[in-house]
């Protein structure tokens, strides 16, 4: 069933396990990502870009996880990641998206405040999650150039951040970056312990792509609840339809080609599930 992120979220942070968020971006990429769960009875984040979005609609992509999620055994949230705007949040909610992001990392401490604040207080009389930001992830998010450095998430911050704007969860930036990395990731793994410490909402960890497991799993013991993969699904499923196609160039029925994406998406995401520990928790 469709559900929001509280819930989910609010048993992984007493379970001490994360649920993964996933970006789709086709029909074979949220049946991908809901047959992966299924088979391994995990609740699951099923989320889209503000380009994403763009490409085919939220009405479009929210349309596909409500069929998935109404024929599936374990509890499905359709989430806005990177939400860029209070207009578009709005429209996430209106269209019936069961979590939201709203993304003011780029603004001033104030604005992110101002900003988030708004978005959440909107989102109050539905019940609807936010989830925000603060600190800047690295590398390319969303088609969009983060720009030079990720400022790693202040502690003290973060609090003052989560009293004053009511989040339901925070992304932080703690060496994180979107995209695969250049060499090993060095991650802040004391931050994060310290952020912990002063913030008692569901912490958010972006860029999931390219960071060592051990290392994701660590993070997850020290209170990550949520993991997010965006560039690996899209590295599988471009893999297994290329696949098809160098194999078989001929090949003209996309059900071919998509079934190997798909293939390929699910293995991927069975794995992070196996990470994320949230295997067995539906
Ligand atoms: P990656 O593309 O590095 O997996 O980052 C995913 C992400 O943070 C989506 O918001
Ligand atoms: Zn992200
Ligand atoms: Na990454």
């Amino acid at each position: 069933s469709l559900v929001t992120t509280t819930e989910l979220l609010k048993n992984a942070q007493e379970g001490n396990y994360a649920i993964g968020a996933f970006n789709v971006e086709n029909m074979e990429m949220v049946m991908a990502v809901i047959q992966a769960a299924e088979e391994l009875n995990s609740p699951v984040i099923l989320q889209t870009t503000p380009s994403t979005v763009k490409y085919a609609g939220l009405d479009y992509y929210l349309a596909n996880a409500k069929v998935a999620a109404e024929r599936a055994s374990v509890p499905v949230a359709m989430h806005l990641d990177h939400g860029s705007s209070f207009e578009l949040a709005m429209q996430a909610l209106r269209t019936g998206y069961t979590s939201i992001m709203i993304d003011g990392s780029h603004e001033s401490f104030e604005d992110n405040i101002a900003l988030s604040k708004a978005v959440v207080d909107a989102s109050r009389p539905s019940g609807i999650p936010v989830e925000a930001e603060l600190g800047k992830v690295g590398g390319k998010e969303d088609d969009l150039d983060g720009g030079e450095g990720s400022a790693y998430t202040d502690p003290i911050e973060a609090k003052i951040f989560v009293d004053r704007t009511g989040v339901s969860s925070l992304a932080i930036a703690i060496g994180t970056a979107h995209g695969l990395y250049k060499g090993e990731p060095k991650l802040d793994l004391d931050r994060l312990s310290e952020i912990r410490e002063v913030v008692s909402v569901p912490l958010v960890l972006h860029g999931g792509s390219g960071i060592p497991d051990e290392t994701i799993i660590e993070s997850i013991r020290r209170g990550i609840c949520k993991v997010n993969y965006a560039t690996e699904l899209r590295i599988a499923y471009s893999e297994g339809v290329k696949k098809v196609l160098n194999e078989n160039p001929e090949t003209i029925d996309p059900k071919k080609y998509g079934a190997e994406g798909l293939k390929c998406v699910k293995e991927f995401v069975k794995q992070k599930i196996e990470v994320c520990g949230s295997n067995g928790k539906a």
